[in-house]
């Protein structure tokens, strides 16, 4: 007798598990993406209970509700690794200013950039922060994501920072998106500290990260055993390589895992840094020398690459994840959605950049966007591949064949989105 399950999904033309129990996927590995041809999927309550040849699945399970995918691909749903996507207002008028010319950077040391933003979310409420920042997920999620990190960094202050933190735990708990958070109170160095790094790099030591991790212990964050995870901002004109390790050495100390923004404009030694950490993630990788691409591929800490920064900042240049792929590292691959850097929804969007600035090829494009991704932020176990075992989070294509994830672009493939068993109506 067939096993009673809640869900089976076939007619498929190709399952792409991306599977990799062992840890993230690294050099010709990422190539791979477990591709299963007519293949069926066995889904019970939140979970994936089996996937295999569909005559297989069909012997041992019946669903009490069937899907066929039409002959289309399915994939895991994406894993957005790197946000910052609770913000109020936008930055249409910087948009403008660097079209004309200034750069991100110039605007950030005029007061504007993250600065603006952070007037902006100082002023807003939780729910004013909740309801503009839901219509972001709704647009991630259309667009595939299932699961993503989210920094704070535009509080800037104590109150401000677990305002923002409120917000991420508030919108785990009812947006569809599985979300996981990250304290990043060095992001800038706010107006009322301009000139004094070193003391505000002392307020984040001192008061902002003992108030994070007090929040966190009592959130339900902690409960469900979802990590919270402490960033900086490792940059000429933010915070250097010994406030940077500081930072991150004390909210270790309070039991926040590292993560670190460098060499995103300035090579200052962070790749070195996080590895010496132990950082889960060291993201942006922009200008990291070839002589350091080695120190990330002998480690545990995985290279997160954000494409969509280079391509909205019109810059011809972006980081080398060929060579870092080629050198053994754990690469994968973020939006960065942002009001400045990168206001961009799609890892779509994300995998045709890489394909074609950073020579991914489709199959490395997606391993790096589900799987490796979810090493990124410790949720591998979870979540970022089709297993038994972990989340039904699921992606049915408009197409037979998912390298077009990669291949088009400008048009959502993403067909049926499954988020923990459940077939979600997106209207
Ligand atoms: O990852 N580089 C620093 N932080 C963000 C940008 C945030 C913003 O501009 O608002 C980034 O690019
Ligand atoms: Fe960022």
């Amino acid at each position: 007798m067939p096993q009673s399950v809640d869900l089976v999904i076939f007619n498929t033309s190709q399952i792409v598990t991306c599977a990799s129990p062992n840890g993230p996927k690294r050099g010709t590995d990422l190539r791979d993406v477990d591709l299963l041809e007519d293949g069926a999927i066995a889904v019970a309550g939140e979970k994936i209970v089996a996937v295999g040849p569909r005559l297989e699945i069909f012997a041992q399970y019946r669903g009490k509700t069937t899907l066929n995918a039409a002959g289309m691909s399915v994939c895991p749903g994406f894993v957005d690794p790197h946000t910052h996507v609770v913000y109020a207002g936008d930055r249409v008028e910087e948009f403008e200013l660097r079209i004309q010319g200034a750069s991100y950077m110039e605007i950030m040391a005029a007061g504007g950039g993250i600065m603006s933003t952070a007037q902006a979310v100082r002023s807003a409420s939780i729910s004013q922060l909740v309801a503009e920042s839901w219509r972001r997920l709704d647009a991630m999620l259309r667009l595939g994501t299932t699961t993503a990190e989210i920094k704070t960094g535009y509080g800037l202050e104590t109150n401000a920072e677990l305002k923002m933190l409120a917000a991420i735990a508030e919108l785990d708990q009812t947006h569809p998106i599985s979300l996981l958070p990250t304290f990043l109170g060095a992001h800038a160095v706010p107006q009322e500290y301009a000139g004094r790094t070193e003391a505000y790099t002392r307020l984040v030591i001192d008061e902002m990260l003992p108030a994070a991790s007090a929040w966190y212990q009592k959130s339900h964050f902690r409960t469900q055993g979802i990590p919270l995870f402490c960033d900086v901002f490792c940059e000429n004109g933010a915070f250097d390589l010994a406030q940077s390790r500081q930072i991150l050495e004390a909210g270790l100390t309070l039991g926040l895992q590292p993560k670190i923004h460098a060499d995103e404009f300035t090579n200052l030694g962070g790749v070195a840094l996080a590895v010496e950490l132990g950082a889960v993630s060291v993201d942006h990788l922009d200008v990291t020398p070839q002589r350091e691409w080695a120190i990330l591929g002998d480690s545990d800490t995985v290279g997160v690459v954000l494409p969509a920064v280079n391509f909205n900042l019109g810059s011809p240049h972006f980081a080398d994840a060929r060579g870092l792929i080629d050198s053994g590292a754990a690469l994968a691959l973020s939006t960065d959605i942002n009001p400045g850097s990168a206001p961009c929804p799609s890892m779509p969007l994300v995998m045709a950049i890489a394909a074609r600035y950073q020579r991914l090829l489709p199959a490395e494009a997606l391993n790096a966007s589900t799987i490796n991704a979810a090493y990124a932020i410790k949720a591998a176990d979870q979540v970022g591949s089709i297993e038994a075992g972990k989340q039904a989070d699921l992606l049915i294509l408009r197409t037979p064949d998912y390298r077009h994830l990669a291949y088009q672009f400008g048009e959502n493939l993403v067909g049926t989105v499954i988020k923990k068993g459940q077939v979600l109506d997106l209207g």
